[in-house]
């Protein structure tokens, strides 16, 4: 996620005081969009956009590369379409990716126009695979700047542009929320807020929000435990984050563990756990026997050493399992669950604000795919629950195929299930659309501010 501001601190001249020149961010940023066209997820292509850079980048280097890439992709589909209308014939690829990075800068006003196009030609000079298109890039750059306003409303007249996605995924959105789509393709081209779940065992919200208040940050309760921190910043600057009095999850994902319902004692699966988030929301809700389970390596690394930070481990008996859910002979030792989440692989077309890569990188197909694979997770965890247990089946995904549709599926073929009513609720799911800052003060019931996400609770007969 973006830092605040990250493209303050860069010079748009002579580099000063480790101030990255604008130049070089274009280069790392442009560097990174090219892996990121060739289908890696734009924080992998950054990351090794940075590892090939000639020296070795420092911080701030790699936080204004980040902003930039960000921010063009955030541009995609404006930044394309001004490239098919004013260049001949299609640039290399190189040439390409310089311009999406020079024209997200020059259409998200990061610098004055003439720095950017400025540092755009610099930047292409400085590479052999651009260097002989330097008279190009400048050219495009400023007709770009000539066509102003008009030429951008012009492009935006397609919906594709104006939304910034690929014309598929805006049909599949439009065909499932034909009322809402405007807004939902608005909010997702939004800087995401920065959301906070406070850490019940160490701190209460009011208390937190006063140690807030004394570093003259403002913030307002969201949810039950849920802050909107209004200025955005690294997680390092998070006053108590260190400390493990919170932990950086937005508000919608905090009703996952929120709504299982948990208490002491109970023996507890989550079923597709890292980074751990929930799994450490569970586990600050109540004294659990938590299996957390996940088949990626690397990522189930990260659940311990978040439990450590958080001070977790002195009330949960966790246990890390990697293993593939949907084949429970594997690693299941035959006692049942009282409580299950499953949190499931998705398109994740719910949090494309914090991830504007996400449409981008997906095809068409992937949908009927994820749905395939949350299908079988849920047929395969499904014995593993006590009678009387409570499954909660969750995806942070706008498509009913992931969402309502797979939770009446299931229902339709385990007479075994019913619909248990979320707590709070009127029903047992729920589809959340993201929402912006709502000014009323949070009084209860779902959060004021949230990503796009869907839940089902399910109970087992007796
Ligand atoms: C939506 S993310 C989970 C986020 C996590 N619950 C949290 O709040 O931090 C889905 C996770 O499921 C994992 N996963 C995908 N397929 C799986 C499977 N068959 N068995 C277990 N984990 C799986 C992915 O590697 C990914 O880490």
């Amino acid at each position: 996620m973006l830092g605040a501001g990250a493209g303050a601190g860069v010079t748009a001249s002579a580099p000063a005081a480790g101030a990255p020149a604008l130049a070089d961010v274009l280069r790392v940023a442009a560097a990174a969009w090219r892996r990121f066209r060739g289908g890696r997820a734009l924080d992998a292509a950054l990351d090794e956009a940075l590892r090939d850079w000639r020296a070795p980048a420092s911080p701030r280097l790699g936080a204004a590369a980040q902003d930039a890439a960000y921010t063009a992709v955030r541009h995609l589909a404006l930044a394309e379409a001004v490239v098919a209308r004013l260049a001949a014939k299609p640039p290399a690829p190189a040439v390409g990716a310089l311009l999406a990075v020079a024209l997200g800068q020059l259409y998200a006003a990061r610098h004055a126009e003439y720095a950017v196009v400025d540092q755009a030609v610099a930047a292409a000079r400085a590479d052999a695979q651009t260097a002989a298109a330097a008279g190009f890039v400048n050219a495009l750059l400023r007709n770009a700047l000539r066509g102003g306003a008009g030429l951008r409303a012009e492009l935006s007249r397609d919906p594709a542009v104006a939304a910034n996605a690929p014309r598929w995924w805006l049909d599949r959105l439009r065909r499932a929320y034909p009322g809402e789509w405007p807004e939902l393709a608005t909010h997702a081209q939004q800087a995401p807020p920065l959301l906070l779940r406070v850490n019940r065992r160490q701190i209460g919200v009011a208390a937190y929000l006063d140690l807030l208040r004394g570093q003259g940050l403002a913030a307002t309760q969201v949810g039950t435990v849920a802050v909107w921190l209004h200025s955005p910043r690294p997680v390092a600057e998070i006053p108590g984050f260190a400390e493990g009095l919170v932990s950086v999850q937005d508000a919608g994902a905090q009703l996952a563990a929120e709504w299982l319902d948990v208490a002491d004692g109970m023996r507890v699966l989550d079923a597709c756990a890292a980074p751990g988030g929930k799994t450490a929301h569970l586990a600050e809700l109540a004294a659990l026997t938590l299996d957390a389970l996940e088949a990626d390596p690397a990522r189930a690394a990260r659940i311990e050493p978040n439990f450590a930070r958080l001070g977790l481990p002195a009330h949960t008996r966790l246990r890390v399992l990697i293993a593939d859910g949907a084949q429970p002979a594997r690693w299941a030792d035959g006692s049942r669950y009282e409580r299950i989440l499953l949190d499931a692989p998705c398109t994740a077309s719910g949090i494309v604000r914090r991830h504007p890569d996400i449409p981008w990188l997906r095809r068409a197909g992937d949908i009927a795919q994820f749905a395939t694979r949350q299908r079988a997770l849920l047929a395969s965890l499904w014995p593993l629950l006590a009678p009387a247990g409570r499954l909660l089946y969750a995806v942070c995904s706008l498509f009913p195929e992931e969402g309502e549709r797979q939770a009446q599926a299931f229902l339709a073929a385990r007479p075994d299930a019913r619909l248990r009513t979320l707590p709070g609720q009127r029903d047992g799911m729920r589809q959340l659309l993201p929402s912006v800052a709502s000014p009323a003060p949070w009084t209860g019931g779902l959060p004021a501010l949230h990503d796009g996400f869907f839940f089902a609770l399910f109970e087992k007969s007796e």
